[in-house]
């Protein structure tokens, strides 16, 4: 993987000063450990959005998981063949604080340097408010040209023309209806000649559909991956990850990609 540049570091600079600016260390590393068993014991919750409840959680959900999303993203889509070529057009399904569709673009506006290509624009989507103001920051931080819109992903009409669609952690918090009907959304647009990445977490109970899916994917001619990145991480959430507890000796996920 390249090593992150200058402005993963300024981004991340910008939202420790940001956000522990309003909320102590403290208060951050505790409500990381609420938001981690939300994700992890009270899945239930996600979809009334229990996640980004209260800012100590939007804290920490900027700050850390933030940036380690970016990081596993920007090593997946260096590692996937073609996963940098050409992109006029990304989605970043459920886009979040815009941690990972800003690793890919940037990815990409790294790789076109070479190949004389433009850099993606990007449509973050989030049905969130309080994320589409973060996402719009961050990917100005990383120079990408975006726009975002409050939507929920499963209705959400996508342009006609090529696009790359990401969704990083976001289709496990989707009702089981509605993301398989993404899915076979998802796999048509690919059968016309759109990319398609998923990336999930690796643990077996967040997505019980995965080898459905995956199935799905490989017989379109995709694959799926798994990751495990040994990283050294930023200062900041190394420091967050062993107050709160977690223990991220790596960073891992899997991946489906079309
Ligand atoms: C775990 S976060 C991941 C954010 C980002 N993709 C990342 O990698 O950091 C999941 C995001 O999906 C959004 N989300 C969940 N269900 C959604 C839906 N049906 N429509 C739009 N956004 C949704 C949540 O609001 C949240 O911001």
């Amino acid at each position: 993987m390249n090593p992150p540049d200058d402005r993963f570091a300024r981004w991340l600079a910008a939202l420790e000063a940001k956000h522990l600016a309003e909320l102590t260390f403290s208060e951050v590393s505790r409500a990381l450990r609420a938001l981690s068993s939300t994700y992890v014991e009270r899945r239930q919750k996600l979809a009334s959005g229990a996640a980004l409840s209260g800012t100590g959680k939007r804290a920490a959900f900027a700050l850390f998981y933030g940036p380690l999303h970016h990081l596993l993203i920007a090593h997946i889509v260096t590692s996937l063949p073609e996963a940098t070529a050409k992109i006029d057009m990304l989605l970043d399904l459920g886009c979040g604080t815009g941690a990972s569709g800003a690793a890919w673009a940037a990815a990409c506006r790294a790789a076109a340097v070479g190949a004389r290509q433009g850099a993606p624009r990007v449509i973050g989507i989030d049905r969130h408010p309080w994320v589409l103001s973060e996402a719009a920051a961050t990917y100005r931080a990383f120079g990408v040209s975006a726009k975002v819109r409050q939507a929920d992903v499963a209705a959400f009409t996508f342009p006609s023309g090529p696009v790359a669609v990401l969704a990083a952690f976001t289709m496990n918090e989707l009702p089981d209806p509605e993301r398989d009907a993404l899915l076979a959304r998802l796999v048509e647009r690919a059968r016309r000649g759109d990319r398609v990445l998923i990336v999930e977490p690796l643990a077996g109970f967040v997505a019980r559909w995965w080898n459905r899916w995956r199935d799905t994917f490989e017989a379109a001619g995709g694959r799926a991956d798994e990751w495990r990145l040994r990283t050294e991480l930023p200062a900041i959430v190394a420091k967050l990850d062993r107050a709160a507890g977690l223990n991220h000796r790596e960073i891992t996920g899997r991946s489906l990609w079309l």
